[in-house]
């Protein structure tokens, strides 16, 4: 069975083919991104308003080339997926529609996604014959009611840990109060005059700085919120390196932007670790996932495998190109919530961020 994905609830525009076998493995075929990141970089975040105008002019090139490349047409697919919340309202509205017209046109069924979902859905893919060569992965195994997974999804809009007891149905554990993970990145990255998005330039700087052999010296307020909770805080964190360099600046100075790097990714990967070791002993989950883009760090992938190790848990994290926004991950979980017989309905609506999460 061959299933369409449409992601548009940010700044990628990204359409997929995955083939789902009879077995249930899930090979992907396809699998196209055209990032934003250019148009948003001048104005040091995404702009709502550019990112739908972008979208729409986008979106029928990219669908027809994730179809060509996995060598079929809308009228073969079993599904089209599309992201349907959370994110911004008018750029989901551009996937929405579209998604919705095609699978009218085409007789095929409709599936609205949740992107949360779809981040950690990326984990059950198998092969990845949309990879140049093709590669074999390893899939998560499927959780059940009675053997749950512990998902952490972290990224430029969201940070939760979730108990998945199946592709389809989860628990929110914990959450961030304020920014999310990824957010705190970018915000600080801006700070520092690193090009947006800061994360990844944040996890260059932090890798050079670890690789020189220093340690850095700088302490930071972590981004577990005390007490017995599995929430977060990152608004505290960003606070404190603003007040940090502001109060240095004032006197002439500059920090580090390496050592600086350094000492908040490894903060927020204590922070997480933490969060995630207590919630691993509350659920007694065997199966760990991580994924969203912040994932990508190179620092906080290292972390999390530790602790995985040291709790003797079974982890499985996307491969980086999995990590960010893709379609791949919604056409994957479309197909689990196909399993269920979730198909929309032609009233399908898009949900903005905060109005939905899971
Ligand atoms: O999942 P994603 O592409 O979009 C959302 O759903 O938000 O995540 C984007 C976020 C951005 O904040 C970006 O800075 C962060 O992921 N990111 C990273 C890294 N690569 C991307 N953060 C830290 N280290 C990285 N290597
Ligand atoms: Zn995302």
């Amino acid at each position: 069975m061959l299933i369409l994905g449409i992601e548009s609830s940010c700044d990628e525009t990204a359409a997929a083919v995955i083939e789902a076998a009879e077995s249930g493995r899930l090979v992907l075929r396809s699998s196209i991104v055209a990032s934003q990141t250019e148009l948003h970089k001048r104005f040091g975040g995404v702009v709502p308003e550019i990112a739908s105008r972008a979208h729409t002019e986008a979106i029928v090139r990219i669908t027809g080339e994730a179809l060509e490349r996995a060598r079929t047409s809308v009228g073969q697919l079993s599904a089209i997926g599309v992201t349907y919340t959370p994110g911004l309202i008018g750029a989901l509205l551009v996937g929405v529609n579209f998604a919705k017209a095609l699978a009218y046109s085409a007789g095929v069924p409709l599936v609205g996604v949740n992107h949360i979902k779809a981040h950690a859905a990326a984990t059950f893919i198998a092969t990845d014959a949309a990879a140049d060569p093709p590669e074999q992965l390893d899939p998560a195994p499927l959780p059940t009611p009675d053997s749950p997974a512990l998902v952490l999804v972290a990224s430029g809009g969201h940070t939760s840990i979730l108990l998945m007891r199946s592709p389809t149905q989860y628990e929110t554990l914990g959450r961030t109060r304020d920014d999310a993970m990824g957010e705190a990145f970018d915000k600080i990255g801006r700070v520092l005059g690193l090009p947006y998005p800061g994360g990844a330039a944040l996890d260059r700087l932090a890798a050079e700085f670890f690789a020189s052999g220093r340690e850095p010296t700088l302490s930071l307020p972590s981004a577990a919120i005390a007490g017995d909770t599995l929430d977060f805080s990152f608004s505290g964190l960003k606070t404190c390196v603003l007040d940090m360099v502001n109060r240095l600046r004032m006197k002439g100075g500059e920090p580090d932007p390496a050592e600086l790097a350094a000492a908040l990714t490894v903060t927020i990967a204590d922070s997480v670790v933490r969060r995630l070791d207590r919630a691993l002993e509350l659920t007694g989950a065997r199966t760990l996932i991580a994924a969203g883009g912040v994932t990508a760090n190179s620092h906080l992938r290292r972390a999390i495998t530790e602790l995985a190790g040291r709790r003797g848990v079974r982890l499985h994290l996307p491969p980086l190109r999995l990590c960010g926004d893709n379609a791949a991950m919604v056409a994957a979980q479309a197909y689990f919530e196909l399993m269920e017989g979730n198909i929309a309905p032609p009233s399908l609506n898009g949900v903005a961020t905060g109005a939905s999460e899971l």
